[in-house]
């Protein structure tokens, strides 16, 4: 279904294709090989991470592994692009040794379909910018739909800073194809204005919004990216910070995510990621399985 293509973002994905990954996965995760597989033998996936990761490389790698493949780890440090090799001529390289896909995450957004356009190998998107991160986006929509099934009519609202959060605007895209719904919540310098023109509500009032949602997810603060704290973090913590107090408000079952990583007692306390409602260690145990599905679709026979 997926093959030869890239996975760059989830635009105008075809709800089919999402719901033909969630099915492979829970295929891999029935199976629960810890044994490797033999799908992806003899071809070779270079892992090209030039900003920092734990789960999302790391669950690549495992799947790739667990799929057969031989993978490779670039790494900038010791590599030409430390000596000024651009970045087109890199990966032009890993194609002429002999690669058959590139899984890449990188601080610009656009460079992965910049990649995808160098090269005639599959890509994957890990993450570019602030623009997507289409797997992760799965993995959550995947963790959401073995809870509560089909998330036609479901509510998730996406708290914290959506203006360098790459996995909103995949989760909008998927979740408006898959006919749900996505409310964006937090201080109104960090929801830009091009969320205005999506299909998505925007509520500055947590409480309000988390009222009848079927999950909250987290968009951490990226300290990273900011030149200028944005607001004072105490008003920032007592208007968004997801705590007990504030689930009491909310539909008894819902749903608490995070994409990872987390600070504990910042953006979320620790009492809810360790409560019941709280899947975030399943939506990382769940991005092994998906990363599989996507895998396999794309390159296994
Ligand atoms: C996301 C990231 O770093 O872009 N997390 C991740 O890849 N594990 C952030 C997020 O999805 O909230």
């Amino acid at each position: 279904m997926l093959q030869g293509k890239d996975f760059i973002s989830t635009y105008k994905i075809d709800p089919k294709v999402i719901m033909a990954i969630f099915s492979k996965a829970s295929f891999f995760k029935r199976l629960k090989s810890t044994k490797p597989l033999d799908l992806l033998e003899g071809k070779v996936i270079i892992n090209i991470f030039f900003e920092p990761s734990t789960r999302t490389h790391y669950s690549f790698e495992i799947a790739e592994k667990l799929l057969g493949a031989k993978v490779i780890n670039f790494s900038k440090v010791g590599s030409s692009i430390a000596k000024g090799e651009s970045l087109s001529d890199t990966v032009r390289t890993f194609k002429s040794l002999g690669a058959h896909l590139i899984v890449v995450r990188h601080p610009e957004s656009g460079s992965a379909k910049f990649i995808s356009d160098t090269v005639d190998i599959p890509v994957i998107n890990a993450g570019d910018g602030a623009h997507e991160h289409p797997t992760q986006t799965l993995l959550d929509l995947f963790t959401l739909y073995e809870r509560i099934g089909d998330l036609k009519n479901k509510k998730i609202v996406i708290v914290g800073d959506i203006l360098h959060s790459r996995t909103t605007r995949s989760t909008i895209f998927a979740m408006n194809a898959l006919g749900g719904k996505v409310v964006l919540c937090g201080p109104p310098t960090l929801i830009p204005d091009i969320y205005l023109k999506l299909k998505v509500e925007i509520n500055y009032n947590l409480n309000e919004a988390i009222k009848d949602a079927d999950a909250i997810r987290t968009a951490r603060i990226q300290k990273e990216r900011f030149k200028n704290f944005f607001i004072q973090p105490e008003e920032y913590f007592k208007n968004f910070r997801i705590d007990k107090k504030r689930i009491k408000i909310a539909n008894e079952k819902i749903l608490i995510m995070h994409g990872a990583p987390m600070r504990r007692g910042e953006e979320i306390t620790t009492d809810v990621v360790e409560c019941p409602n709280s899947v975030i260690f399943e939506q990382m145990e769940n991005g092994v399985y998906i990363r599989m599905a996507l895998l396999s679709l794309i390159l296994g026979e």
